[in-house]
């Protein structure tokens, strides 16, 4: 049998407001409308993978509050296993989506119950049976809304293991640790993310390259970039760099999601035992895919969705 993807990283409910651009500082202006659809990068990337078909399971926090229900409920439906998400006191996460005509958005983010992890044991925040998930997992997949010690915490357990650890690099604009990029396999920033980790310019496709194949010799891991409407760049920790274009879409809706539908399809099209050219397709069909319709949880594809836009790419290539 497979062994399982497990997502360790936040919820968030997201609460959109249309507008058809932000506001200046001292304005107040009027939302086309406003709704809350459930979000939250690591719960996104959890949600991709299992409508995916791919055995997944959410290790996070939601609050005590009517949000925590309905996120719940939302990864459930979309098949991930929630065993291992708890409850604790206060609010849950939140996600403030300011969306902006083209699909185009700007987030705010409430850390709430993603941020609020209590001591169990000295030292330790993950519970034992999250503990044990990790150990028995195929890969881990990381993202920065949580408190950086637990992301270490999990890849320490995952590495000890010989677990795969995948970071994706959204969610926080400080520094990552040494520690914990000496923990990670593959790490997934986009050009700005890149900049950051890197402290080179990515401006141009060549400084991007650099900056990609520095940080892949200098932590000996791979690097997959996300360039948004550019594709994609994956330096693999052994071989040639390979490069995905983007897959265009009849209409970019809302991209939110995008990033975290790439990553979570990259992780699931490797552990079914694709070729790294081939999950790049994937991943680059799929976050398409995500971008046509509103929400990041639910505008994710399930597979047969999947198949059959490759299905239809086929026949017309
Ligand atoms: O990556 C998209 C996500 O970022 C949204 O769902 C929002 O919750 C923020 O975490």
């Amino acid at each position: 049998p497979l062994k399982p993807l497990v997502v360790v990283g936040s919820i968030n409910a997201d609460i959109y407001v249309e507008v058809d651009r932000l506001p200046k500082p001292g304005e107040t202006l009027a939302a086309g409308s406003g709704y809350t659809l459930p979000g939250g990068k690591g719960a996104n990337q959890a949600a991709c993978a299992a409508k995916l078909g791919y055995p997944t399971y959410f290790v996070g926090q939601v609050g005590e509050d009517g949000q925590a229900i309905m996120l719940r409920d939302e990864l459930q439906q979309c098949g991930v296993r929630t065993d291992h998400l708890r409850s604790v006191s206060g609010p849950s996460g939140q996600a403030i989506v300011m969306l902006q005509p083209g699909g185009q958005n700007s987030i705010i983010i409430v850390g709430g119950a993603n941020t609020a992890w209590p001591e169990l044991s000295p030292g330790q925040r993950l519970t034992s049976e999250a503990r044990s998930l990790i150990r028995g997992a195929g890969a881990v997949l990381l993202q920065r809304e949580v408190p950086e010690e637990i992301n270490l915490e999990a890849a320490a357990v995952a590495e000890s293991a010989g677990v795969t650890v995948v970071l994706d690099c959204g969610g926080a604009d400080g520094p990552v640790s040494e520690a914990l990029l000496q923990k990670v396999s593959v790490i997934s920033p986009n050009e700005t993310e890149l900049a950051r980790l890197t402290g080179r310019p990515t401006d141009t496709p060549d400084e991007v390259n650099g900056a990609a194949g520095l940080l892949k010799r200098q932590q000996h891991l791979s690097v997959l970039v996300k360039l948004g409407e550019q594709g994609s760049l994956l330096f693999p920790a052994v071989g040639e760099p390979l490069r995905q274009p983007a897959v265009p879409a009849p209409s970019v809706v809302d991209t939110t999601g995008a990033g975290d539908t790439f990553t979570a399809a990259y992780a699931v099209a490797t552990l079914e035992g694709r070729s790294s050219k081939d999950a790049l397709a994937f991943a680059a069909l799929c976050a398409s895919l995500c971008v046509r319709s509103k929400g990041a949880m639910p505008s994710m594809p399930d597979r047969a969705t999947v198949d059959k836009e490759l299905k239809a790419t086929q026949a017309v290539a």
